[in-house]
This record gives structure tokens, sequence and C-alpha cells, in this order.
């Protein structure tokens, strides 16, 4: 959430190589939106609600980033996952954390958060110190963390691929008894 975020530019970084294996990607990035704490007795959405919803809806793999705050994701995380339940169905989850420990507890727990609205989790993460990893400049100086950030660029948009393929065509097709007919409009 601060200026200098280091998790903000791995999420960059992270999103310039999943284009580079043939997504398109959009950045959300909660530092410049105005969402507010989620009340479900609010009934009508504030403008930045329906284009986050909308973007939700449009993406088919997301990666949640995140400092490592208490040993959690940041209040703008949850809050932000607050707000969606369905539209992550089905879809596929990749994780970063800027820790100075190893952030699996945050990782952790999004991946509860995820699990809860029958979303799909990468078997791992990255997890990076940003005191170490990064320059003061703001480069990525440690190879391992850039080599896992490309890896997960690659692994998620090819299971992405397989699982929200898969999904789709649960909800089209005529098999009643698959998790994805639950969510048949
Ligand atoms: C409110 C708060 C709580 C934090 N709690 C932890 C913590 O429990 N464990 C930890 O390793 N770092 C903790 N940190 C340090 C941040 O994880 C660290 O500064 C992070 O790498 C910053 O990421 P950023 O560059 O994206 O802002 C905390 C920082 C803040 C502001």
């Amino acid at each position: 959430m601060r200026q200098q975020s280091k998790t903000a530019l791995a999420l960059r970084l992270f999103l310039d190589f999943a284009a580079k294996q043939g997504a398109e990607a959009r950045m959300l990035d909660l530092r410049s939106v105005e969402l507010p704490m989620y009340r479900p007795d609010q009934e009508t959405p504030s403008e930045a609600q329906k284009s986050i919803t909308a973007d939700v809806e449009w993406a088919d793999a997301f990666v949640l980033a995140t400092p490592d705050y208490h040993g959690s994701m940041s209040g703008a995380m949850k809050n932000f996952l607050d707000y969606h339940w369905e539209e992550l169905a089905g879809k596929i989850f990749g994780y970063i954390c800027s820790s100075h420990e190893k952030g699996l507890t945050v990782m952790d727990q999004m991946r509860t958060v995820v699990r809860q609205c029958y979303g799909w989790s990468m078997p791992y993460g990255v997890a990076f110190d940003g005191r170490a990893d990064f320059s003061a400049g703001g480069a990525l100086q440690n190879p391992r963390v850039e080599q896992r950030l490309k890896m997960m660029a690659r692994d998620l948009v090819v299971y992405g691929t397989l699982i929200r393929g898969q999904f789709i065509e649960d909800l089209a097709g005529p098999e009643a008894n698959t998790f994805a007919a639950t969510y048949r409009g």
C-alpha cells in the first residue's frame, strides 16, 4: 500500500512475463482505486466497484500480490476479495508476497479465501524480501526470484488455460454432477 512498494514492482514484472507467454493482462492497483470497505447492505455499487467487478469477471486467471502484514494479506486485499465469490469459481490463482520472512502464512490465508470461493490455487507462490532482492532504484537483483516469477507466469498461463477451459466446457455441457454445474445461469 506504500508508494515505493516492491510488491507492485514484482507484480508488474510478473505481468510482463505472463504477456510474453501469450496472456492478456490487466493490473488492479489497490493503492489507486477507491474501493470502500465492503458492506453487504450497500445496494448501489460505486463506479470503481462496477469497473473492478467487470475486470474480475473478464479474467480467466489471477495473481494476488500483497506485502506481509502481520503474517497475513493487506487489509486492502482482503477487502477486495470480500466483494467477490462466484466470479472467482473455477479460476486459477497464483500468489506473490513481499515479506521479511517467507510469506507462507500470508499465501496460505489467500489460498483459504480462494478455496472458499471454489477457485484453484497454484501449488507454489513467489515470496521475496524487498530489502535484499530489489535495488534502491527498484530493479530486481535476485536472479532466483526472477526465475520463479517467470516459472509461475509460464505455469499460470498453461494450467490456467487447461483448468479454465474445462470449467467453461463443464458449464456449457450436459453433465449435472460437476462443481461447474452449480454455476450455470
Ligand atoms: C502493518 C505492517 C505489518 C507487517 N507485518 C510483517 C510481518 O508480520 N512479517 C514480516 O515479515 N513483515 C511484516 N511487515 C513488513 C512488510 O512485509 C515489508 O515491509 C514488505 O516487504 C513491504 O512490501 P512493499 O515493498 O510491497 O511495501 C509489516 C509491515 C507493515 C506495514
